[in-house]
C-alpha cells in the first residue's frame, strides 16, 4: 500500500516542487545522490574507492523525449567517462545508462539510442570499462535487451540488467547466462501489472532465487543487486555449491543504502559495486528509494521538518 502511494506521489509535479523546496530535502537527497555534477560524482566515486569499492555510476534521468535532451545525456557520460579516467578511478567504475534517457522514445527511436549507446560505450572501452544498460518497466524490456545484444557484437562487456518480479525473467536468465555475459539481477523497482509480474514479496523473491541459480549455474558473470540479507546468504551459498571464486560474480548494493553491509561483504572478501547515481533530475529516483523502505520515509519527513 505504502509503495504505490508513494509511486504515486512520485509522479506529483505539485508533490515534487513542494519537496524540493523544503529545507532538510538537500541533506536526505545527499545520503542516496551523491551530487547534481559530474564533479561531485567523481569525489564520491574516489571515496568509495578508497574504500575497496567498485561502483556503477548512474546519470538520473528517463523517458526522454526531445533529441537535444537524449544528446545532452550522451555528452554527460561521455564527461563523465573522461573524468573517471583523468582521476584514476575508471578501472574500478562502469557506468549505467537507461535505454530511454538516450532517445528510445523519439521518432526513429531505437535507431538514436543504439548510437548515443554506441558512443558511450566507445567511450567506455577507451577509458577502460564498461557499460551496463538499465532495466526500465516492462514495455522496455524487449527494446532494451536488443540494445543490449546488439551493443555486445562490439563491445562484449556491456551488462544487461533482469528484474525477478517479471514472469518472463527466468527465461531471460537462461538466454543471458553465457559465456561473456554480464548480467545484473534487482528484484525491479517499478509499478507492474500482475499479468507480466508477480506482485508479491515473497513470489519476487522466489523468482529472485530461481534466476539467481541460472545465472551462478551458467558461465555468464552474475551482478547480484540486492539489500536483502536472506537473498545474500543464498547466493553465497549457491556460488559456493558451485564453485564459482569471488572474482567469478560480485554483489551490487544502492548508494546510501546498507553501507556497512557493502564493507562487510568487502572484507569478506567479496567483490562489493555501488549504483551511484548523480544529476539533477533526482526526485523520482529518491522516490522509488522511500517506497521500499518506510524507514527512508520516516528519516526523510523528519529531515524536511527540522529546520536547517
Ligand atoms: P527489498 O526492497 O525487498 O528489501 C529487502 C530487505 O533488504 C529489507 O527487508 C531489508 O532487510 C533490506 N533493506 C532494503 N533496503 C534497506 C535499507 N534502506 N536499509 C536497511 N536495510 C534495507 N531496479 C530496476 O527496476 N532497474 C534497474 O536497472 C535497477 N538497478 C539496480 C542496481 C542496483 C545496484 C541495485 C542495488 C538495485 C537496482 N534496482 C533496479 C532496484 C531494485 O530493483 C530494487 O528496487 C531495490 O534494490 C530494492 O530491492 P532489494 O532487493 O534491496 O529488496
Amino acid at each position: 500500500m505504502l509503495r504505490e502511494a508513494m509511486l504515486t506521489v512520485a509522479s506529483s509535479d505539485m508533490v515534487k516542487s513542494a519537496v524540493t523546496s523544503m529545507p532538510g530535502s538537500a541533506r536526505v537527497v545527499r545520503r542516496f545522490v551523491a551530487g547534481e555534477t559530474v564533479a561531485a560524482a567523481v569525489a564520491t566515486v574516489r571515496r568509495l574507492v578508497e574504500r575497496g569499492l567498485q561502483v556503477s555510476v548512474d546519470y538520473l534521468g528517463e523517458d526522454v523525449h526531445d533529441p537535444a535532451q537524449a544528446s545532452a545525456v550522451r555528452d554527460a557520460y561521455l564527461e563523465l567517462l573522461r573524468q573517471l579516467h583523468t582521476a584514476g578511478v575508471a578501472d574500478h567504475t562502469e557506468v549505467s545508462v537507461k535505454a530511454s534517457a538516450l532517445g528510445t522514445a523519439l521518432p526513429d527511436g531505437a535507431a538514436v539510442a543504439l548510437a548515443n549507446a554506441r558512443s558511450v560505450a566507445a567511450a567506455a572501452a577507451q577509458a577502460g570499462t564498461t557499460v551496463t544498460v538499465d532495466a526500465e518497466d516492462h514495455t522496455h524490456t524487449d527494446g532494451t535487451l536488443a540494445l543490449v545484444q546488439t551493443l555486445r557484437a562490439e563491445f562484449a562487456d556491456v551488462g544487461a540488467v533482469v528484474q525477478a518480479q517479471l514472469r518472463r525473467t527466468e527465461a531471460d536468465c537462461r538466454a543471458l547466462a553465457v559465456a561473456g555475459s554480464r548480467v545484473r539481477l534487482c528484484k525491479g523497482a517499478y509499478r507492474e501489472p500482475g499479468n507480466v509480474a508477480f506482485t508479491r514479496r515473497r513470489d519476487i523473491d522466489l523468482s529472485y532465487v530461481r534466476c539467481m541459480k541460472l545465472l551462478l549455474r551458467g558461465s555468464g558473470y552474475p551482478m547480484l543487486a540486492t539489500h536483502d540479507p536472506r537473498l545474500i546468504d543464498i547466493a553465497t551459498a549457491l556460488a559456493h555449491r558451485y564453485g564459482r571464486g569471488p572474482d567469478s560474480y560480485e554483489y551490487q548494493m544502492l548508494y546510501g543504502v546498507r553501507p556497512d553491509e557493502q564493507l562487510r561483504l568487502v572484507r569478506a572478501g567479496h567483490v562489493v559495486r555501488v549504483y551511484v547515481p548523480f544529476g539533477d533530475a533526482w526526485y523520482g529516483y529518491l522516490m522509488r528509494r522511500m517506497a521500499e523502505k518506510p524507514a527512508n520515509l520516516a528519516v526523510f519527513v523528519r529531515s524536511l521538518l527540522r529546520r536547517s
